[in-house]
């Protein structure tokens, strides 16, 4: 089981280990403090998963809050985490941040051929909205995907 915090500066070496291995263009150390100073000032959340048993940092979330949505702009779980439900458990905090601020719906973009992540979102219940052809590595399209939730 994991257990959902809101990040600290602590817990960004962790994050950056994650990130390292689970994206082709990783966010830097810089990326993740801006995402912690708006998480600070109620714009957006950096919240993590720890693994219950180890206390490790299992995975991240990040999204900013924009209009009265909630803008999902990056998530990882890492690779000895996977398929635990951490990933489940990630976006369903965001959810509850996203409600407690009684704004309307989750977003995000994902690659067509990110399969698992993918998978993972429609059954959160991602609807695909849109689409940016080609937009991942100049062959594989972004889909727009939207949640409603009030
Ligand atoms: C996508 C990712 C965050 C999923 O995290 P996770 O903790 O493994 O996901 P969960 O265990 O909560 O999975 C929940 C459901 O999502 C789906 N799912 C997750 N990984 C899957 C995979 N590899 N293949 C197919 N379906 C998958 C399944 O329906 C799963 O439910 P089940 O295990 O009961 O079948 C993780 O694979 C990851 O970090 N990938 C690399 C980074 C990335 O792609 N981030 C998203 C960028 S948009």
């Amino acid at each position: 089981m994991f257990i959902i915090n809101k990040a600290g500066r602590d817990d960004i070496p962790a994050v950056l280990e994650i990130e390292k291995v689970s994206h082709a263009r990783p966010w830097n150390e810089a990326g993740f403090i801006c995402e912690l100073s708006k998480q600070r000032s109620g714009r957006g959340i950096l919240l993590t998963a720890q693994d219950e048993g180890s206390g490790a940092i299992a995975g991240y979330i990040t999204g900013d809050f924009i209009v009265d949505y909630l803008h999902i702009s990056n998530m990882a779980v890492g690779p000895d985490f996977r398929r635990g439900g951490a990933g489940r458990m990630l976006l369903a905090a965001a959810e509850r941040e996203t409600l407690k601020k009684k704004f309307s719906s989750l977003t995000l973009e994902v690659s067509e051929k990110n399969e698992a992540a993918l998978s993972l979102y429609r059954r959160f219940g991602f609807e695909i909205k849109g689409r940016r052809p080609k937009f991942y590595e100049e062959k594989y399209d972004g889909l727009l995907m939207w949640k409603r939730l009030i």
